[in-house]
């Protein structure tokens, strides 16, 4: 394999490592850690490091499927990629694995995006009154409820698609 193919695998596998770490660390460490330190410094703690893990997860997905499409451009598997023949392979149903993991966190990724930004940081107008208040906490907790079962799920999927990417490697 060329030099510059051979790189990409090792970015494949280096943001394979901090997306499926970092959701692992944001479900299992955060997410626990959070509920036993009081709200209001719950809220700050996880908005600061959050912030990591609104950089880190995007990135790696997106080196994820750049690299991931250069190894099929190398195989010249791109143009068969969406072929029945190739899904029906034993090598192609783990690389499809990967790639729909990939789209699954990718979708659940910009919602959580998008809950945060609507959501969770939003900020009230100094007219807000205790109606207001009461109304985005609700909403808070009800966002980050959907949160926490999405990022168990997601640990999963990210999980599954190590894993068709470790049987494509070695044939099984
Ligand atoms: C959540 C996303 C993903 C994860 C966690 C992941 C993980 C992995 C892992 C662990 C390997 C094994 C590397 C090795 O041992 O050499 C691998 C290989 C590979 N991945 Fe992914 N991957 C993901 C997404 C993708 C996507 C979106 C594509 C393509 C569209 C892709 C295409 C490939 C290819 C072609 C290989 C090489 C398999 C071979 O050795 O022949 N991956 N991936």
């Amino acid at each position: 394999m060329e030099p510059v193919y051979q790189l990409a695998m090792v970015v494949h596998i280096y943001s394979a490592i901090v997306l499926v770490g970092s959701m692992f660390f944001n479900a299992f460490i955060l997410g626990p850690a959070l509920k036993r330190i009081p709200p209001a410094q719950a809220a700050t703690v996880g908005d600061k490091i959050g912030a990591g893990l609104r950089i880190a997860g995007p990135a790696s997905l997106v080196l994820l499927v750049v690299t991931g499409v250069m190894r099929l451009h190398h195989m010249h598997l791109l143009g068969k990629f969406f072929g029945w023949s190739f899904m029906s392979t034993r090598y192609g149903s783990r690389i499809w694995l990967m790639f729909l993991a990939w789209f699954v966190l990718a979708v659940t990724g910009t919602l959580s995006l998008a809950w945060y930004e609507k959501v969770l940081a939003k900020k009230l107008p100094f007219t807000a009154g205790l109606r207001d208040l009461e109304e985005r906490r609700a909403a808070q907790q009800k966002v980050s409820d959907w949160q926490e079962r999405m990022n168990y799920v997601n640990v999963t999927i990210g999980i599954l698609a190590v894993l068709g990417g470790s049987f494509a490697r070695v044939g099984l």
